[in-house]
């Protein structure tokens, strides 16, 4: 994970630095650092949050215009002082950002040893360093090719900046298996894991693409493959997100303005692109692979953590409407089980940040067997997204929070999507059918509106929660992968353990769990299964556990025997999962605020993981 920026212009490069390290914290909080060039080299680095970094730099008049800087999620050693970024070289010249791992240090770093390199760090990052100061003072080559040749060595995934005392107006950067984007200002130039370090400095940007580095300079940037040392002729492309979108506006944390701005999310990821009247789903990446998706023997979904909850949600719907096989694996398993995979597989990958390092290389593995994939992405540019062979963005918007809300139900909008669209190319949904869930689906805003007037009772709710060490999630059917999002945004932000379970599994093995500190979360919104979700809901109360129950309006009977119930508005069954979500979240967020928990940067946690 980890976020790095960088900045080459005529500006103070450092407070622009710090406030793109900032936007980036999201990648990675543990500890934070930068380092400047301005006649010497000036390196300010501590363990802990930018802010952290922010404070120690204080008032020093740190002036220079140009330098690089990194947040950190560690992997190569704990997180201190000396294993933050940036790392320096021993001749104290050359000094790097890296986000990835280098998963040969070890022997680059015995080779160094026989040289006499010593070391300050624990990571993998301060032997690239130094290895690439020993090709240059090997082969005599300047710090690009000396970077391009060090990296033609290395085995593992890496965005690198990298900075040189004796190269004062330069700064050479490359990317394989981790993203960066430059973007070009006027005469000057910005370095970031994604474009929010410099949203607010220039819309114009190059994503730099796996196995490329570029030299940026005061004259430009010149961008060469690694492996040959090939021209690239860059693209640019114009940045659509806007800084608001990527602020707090209001709210004491991301996670609730996200979960708030949902109605909008899921406007914004239907538009344009139901036609009820004709009974259409159009979005054109599903029409760029409709002959794949039509003879598909069946169709895999991969992703991970919520992305993966997402996927599971997908496959009832895809089973129930298009009347398609579909598997859900979690991108990690399958990228390493030797999985059987044809052309006649459509793999669809979910991924919010589009960077998740396992999702992206099933992704390389499934294209490599043949398969045609599909990505659902919210970055747009992100690697994912430009990997698959065609896909659908979700259009939810930035999300900055490291617990995923609104990314989930975009993510489950457009699956509900692509089920009424192979239902009806494949024959298999009727038009009445594709009207009914179209149209309901159109009216899911309104009803997320209505929900979220419930959170202060939520609030309420929650106390029942915060002194908890264990709390159970059981669903059934569509909200069975419901349980498991609850579960998990409640375990990442409040540290409680969670379980999520089909609730028919409680018999076999987790009700010997239940007593009167167990909390017990009960997905019963109405439908086939509310009967036994009753029934249920008793065996709990029998054995003394918090029964709260997420309910439809009508579920008389459910209230009876429930601690606590939350109402949802009615809406058809395919279609709860939208709405059951809604109350989760905010019981997550507010346990977690409660316990005074760190809501947007949880520990341990990072929004992208772009490590294995
Ligand atoms: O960016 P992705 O959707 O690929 O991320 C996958 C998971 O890392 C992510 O959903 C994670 O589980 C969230 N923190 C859950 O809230």
């Amino acid at each position: 994970m980890c976020g790095i920026v960088g900045y080459l212009g005529k500006k103070q490069a450092c407070p622009i630095l710090l406030n793109g390290l900032k936007r980036l914290e999201y990648r990675g909080y543990d500890s934070s650092g930068v380092a400047l060039i301005n006649g010497g080299l000036e390196i300010h680095k501590c363990k802990g949050k930018v802010s952290d970094l922010e404070a120690m730099i204080g008032k020093k008049n740190v002036v220079a215009n140009m330098g690089i800087g990194h947040t950190r999620w560690a992997t190569h050693g704990e997180a201190n002082d000396p294993n933050a970024h940036p790392h320096t070289s021993n001749n104290g010249k050359l000094v790097i950002v890296h986000n990835g791992i280098i998963e040969n240090s070890d022997s680059l770093k015995k080779l160094l040893l026989t040289k006499n390199y010593t070391f300050t760090s624990e990571t993998d990052t301060e032997v690239l360093i130094n290895f690439i100061e020993f090709v240059k003072k090997e082969e005599k080559v300047s710090l690009d090719q000396a970077v391009r040749i060090a990296l033609n060595e290395v085995v593992g995934a890496y965005a690198i900046a990298v900075i040189s005392l004796d190269d004062p107006e330069l700064i050479v950067v490359a990317r394989l298996g981790s993203p960066l984007v430059l973007g070009l200002g006027n005469n000057e130039f910005f370095i970031g894991s994604d474009a929010t370090p410099f949203l607010d400095l220039t819309k114009k940007v190059i994503y730099l693409e796996d196995g490329e580095i570029a030299i940026i300079s005061k004259n430009g940037i010149s961008i060469r493959t690694i492996e040959s040392d090939l021209p690239v002729d860059a693209v640019i492309h114009k940045l659509q997100m806007d800084l608001d979108s990527i602020e707090k506006g209001g709210y004491d944390h991301f996670m609730l303005k996200e979960i708030f701005e949902q109605p909008t999310s899921i406007s914004n990821t239907i538009s344009g692109r139901l036609n009820i009247k004709n009974c259409e789903v159009r979005i054109s990446g599903l029409d760029e692979i409709s002959d794949n998706l039509i003879s598909a023997d069946r169709i895999i979904i991969i992703g991970c953590g919520t992305s993966w909850h997402a996927g599971i949600v997908g496959e009832y719907l895809i089973e129930d409407l298009g009347r398609v096989p579909v598997e859900v694996e979690y991108a990690s398993e399958f990228r390493y089980r030797n999985p059987i995979i044809s052309s006649k597989d459509v793999v669809i990958a979910i991924s919010q940040s589009g960077e998740t390092a396992d999702t992206l290389a099933a992704i390389k593995m499934a294209k490599s067997s043949g398969a045609c994939v599909f990505g659902i992405c919210n970055v747009a540019g992100s690697s994912i997204a430009r990997e698959s062979h065609a896909g659908a963005f979700t259009h939810a918007g930035p999300e900055i929070g490291v617990a995923s809300t609104k990314a989930f139900t975009a993510q489950v909008t457009v699956l509900v999507m692509i089920a009424l669209y192979l239902g009806r190319k494949k024959e298999n949904l009727s038009e009445k059918r594709f009207r009914e869930v179209a149209q309901e689906l159109k009216m899911i805003p309104a009803k997320i509106t209505s929900m979220l007037n419930l959170d202060p009772k939520i609030k309420t709710i929650a106390k029942l929660l915060d002194k908890a060490t264990n709390a159970l999630f059981l669903g059934r059917g569509f909200n069975f992968p419901v349980a498991l999002e609850g579960a998990l945004k409640l375990k990442e932000i409040s540290y409680i353990h969670a379980e999520g379970y089909p609730a028919a599994e409680m018999k076999h093995g987790p009700i010997a769990l239940i007593d009167e500190n167990m909390p017990v979360i009960i997905l019963a919104p109405g439908g086939g299964l509310y009967e036994k979700l009753l029934s249920n809901i008793q065996e709990v109360k029998a054995r003394k556990g918090k029964v709260i129950s997420i309910t439809g309006c009508d579920q008389t009977e459910v209230k009876e025997f429930s601690d606590a119930v939350i109402e949802i508005p009615e809406t058809i069954e395919c279609l709860t999962p939208l709405l059951t979500t809604i109350p989760l979240q905010l019981l997550s967020y507010h346990v977690a605020v409660q316990r005074d928990c760190n809501v947007d940067q949880p520990r341990n946690l990072a929004k992208a993981v772009t490590v294995e």
